[in-house]
């Protein structure tokens, strides 16, 4: 087993687009993830709005002892979460700046886990290797899901669980092109469009698949579909990123989570 990266030139043109723009996206990472990584466990939050862990679950009522890898882990706090939660974690990211800002972290916080520069399209670990998967907008958004969601399943062992968090296939339809502006009420592009999606002026690729699409591609890799989850906010809610008001997301879901469970 490895944890050395691969060369970015082997890597594919997506990944390595993304890698170049999530260091340079790190920095402003860094407030967040410092705050995140002081949050204790009952108190988690997630996504753009921090809705209450207590509300999603999108833990397992109880990590003790489990195997579990976040994929697109970031600056690590989903992974920090988990290991005082009792899991034995891995967190893999494509990004080394990111990963710097974890490992910093790690350090200030006396939590140790491995933290791997990699692909989560391609992990160095064995077939059976865990029992729960996680991605907050990480490899769910980043990564390719024809490529990282069988990658998932071969990681997983029977009846373990993979949840998901991302962008919500409405909020991606009504997003304006230009970066920074809000979603609109109409949507500006089709439901049956390309997957991949570079926003003006940015160099990152994303992924975005319709319900249908998910549900499918979730079941071809032997999944079981637990829990779809679209929460609603308060219109009063608020957040730092631009695209995602409390007035919108009052009336349609920003967010999609989606809980599937490898068959047994
Ligand atoms: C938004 S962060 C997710 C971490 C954290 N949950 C958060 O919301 O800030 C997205 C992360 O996905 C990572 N990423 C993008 N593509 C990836 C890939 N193919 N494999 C692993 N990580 C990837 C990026 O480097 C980045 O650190």
């Amino acid at each position: 087993m490895s944890d050395e990266a691969p060369l970015p030139e082997s890597l594919p043109a997506h990944v390595a687009a993304n890698r170049a723009a999530w260091d340079e996206y790190a920095a402003d990472y860094v407030a967040a993830g410092e705050r995140e990584w002081r949050v204790q466990p009952g108190h988690e939050t997630w996504g753009v709005f921090g809705l209450p862990e207590a509300d999603l679950r999108l833990l397992p009522d109880n990590l003790a002892g489990l195997d579990a890898i976040e994929l697109g882990c970031g600056t690590g706090y989903v992974s920090a979460w988990m290991t005082r939660r009792g899991a034995r974690v891995v967190g893999i990211d494509n990004s080394p700046r990111q990963l710097e800002t974890a490992h910093r972290l790690q350090t200030e916080h006396g939590l140790d886990f491995p933290l791997i520069l990699g692909n989560a399209e391609a992990v160095p670990y064995p077939d059976a290797s865990f029992d729960f998967a996680i991605s907050e907008y990480g490899a769910v958004l980043w990564a390719d899901p024809l490529v990282w969601v069988p990658e998932a399943a071969r990681l997983l062992r029977p009846g373990g669980r993979l949840h998901v968090l991302t962008n919500s296939y409405l909020s991606f339809l009504t997003g304006p092109d230009e970066p920074d502006a809000p979603n609109g009420d109409t949507l500006v592009r089709p439901w049956f469009g390309p997957r991949q999606m570079v926003w003006k002026g940015e160099t990152s690729v994303e992924f975005h698949l319709p319900p249908a699409d998910w549900i499918q591609l979730f079941r071809a890799n032997g999944f079981e579909i637990e829990e779809l989850l679209e929460p609603p906010v308060p219109a009063e809610a608020t957040t730092r990123y631009v695209y995602a008001t409390g007035a919108w997301a009052s009336q349609w879901p920003v967010e999609t989570i989606w809980k599937v469970r490898k068959r047994s």
